[in-house]
């Protein structure tokens, strides 16, 4: 049986083994997924322990996803735009490295929602890590403009510029079809088509200074938070008439996308997302 893990610190609440257990079960896939706690210190040696047992891949999560972009042999066009590495592949000596997250998002706006990006106004709040992860698929859905906004307004323009420039990815995208551009929270102007929260203030259950007039009736306002109830960004955003989504189908979106990877086989996320719901 191959076996595949998931790498993090803690991680006993990860959902991954639930919904990749699930994913095997639907798809007839004879894989076993477990946790995996690394030492904060010791990323390496787990990576190590894992390939000499024989394991075909793991997804990482807090506080690794650098870590493993690092120590990749490789990667994919989208791990190298993110910055950062959530699934690895062991192949031979070979450490491949991938970044589902910001894909999980597009699957999840796009299947799940059925809410087309091409030729929308998207606002991205937030510019660190889980915003970055995001931008790659994100641009190659070819939005019409992609405004990033962020609290220190220097980490979003050297975000924009990362993404301006087209040499650096290949073709992956043609950002001149794209207006991508950063600005200040207290700059923003005008309703959006599709708000994506990527700030970490819902941790807190703190709400961006985002101003209302971005949201309205037509808007989709997702937080990549998940909790039981509502975030504040997704109570504030539904108050000013913006449908809500939290990051739930995002996580389950992302999984899919590694599942595919190691497997090549596409799992139905729907089931999976409602029984994550309900569990919550
Ligand atoms: P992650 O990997 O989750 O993106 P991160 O790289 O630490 O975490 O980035 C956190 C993001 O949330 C940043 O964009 C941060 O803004 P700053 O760059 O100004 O720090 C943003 N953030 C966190 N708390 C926030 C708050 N209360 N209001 C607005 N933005 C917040």
């Amino acid at each position: 049986m191959d076996q595949y893990c998931v790498i993090g610190n803690p991680i006993s609440h990860s959902k991954s083994p639930a919904i990749h257990a699930q994913y095997a079960k639907q798809t007839g896939q004879q894989i076993s997924y477990e946790r995996e706690l690394a030492p904060l210190d010791g990323f390496a040696g787990t990576i190590a322990s894992l390939v000499a047992r024989g394991v075909r891949g793991a997804n990482v999560t807090m506080p690794f996803k650098l870590e493993a972009f690092a120590l990749s042999t490789r990667r994919t066009p989208r791990a190298e735009a993110a910055g950062a590495v959530n699934t690895l592949s062991f192949e031979g000596a070979e450490i491949i490295g991938d970044n589902t997250d910001g894909a999980g998002l597009v699957a999840d706006i796009v299947r799940n929602a059925g809410v087309p990006i091409r030729g929308k106004r998207v606002l991205m709040l937030g510019a660190g890590g889980a915003a970055r992860g995001a931008l790659l698929p994100l641009l190659g859905e070819q939005p019409r403009e992609l405004v990033l906004v962020n609290r220190t307004r220097a980490t979003a323009d050297a975000l924009a510029r990362q993404f301006a420039d087209a040499a650096a990815f290949d073709g992956h995208i043609s950002p001149h079809n794209v207006r991508l551009c950063a600005c200040d929270f207290n700059q923003l102007t005008g309703q959006f088509d599709i708000v994506i929260n990527a700030t970490s203030a819902s941790m807190a259950a703190d709400l961006p200074p985002v101003p209302a007039v971005v949201f309205g009736h037509g808007t989709l306002a997702l937080d990549m938070m998940y909790t039981k109830d509502p975030t504040v960004f997704m109570q504030f955003a539904a108050g000013h008439g913006a449908s809500v989504r939290d990051g739930l189908g995002m996580l389950v979106e992302q999984a899919a996308e590694a599942f595919f990877g190691w497997r090549g086989v596409r799992p139905d996320t729907r089931p999976i997302l409602e029984q994550m719901r309900t569990a919550l």
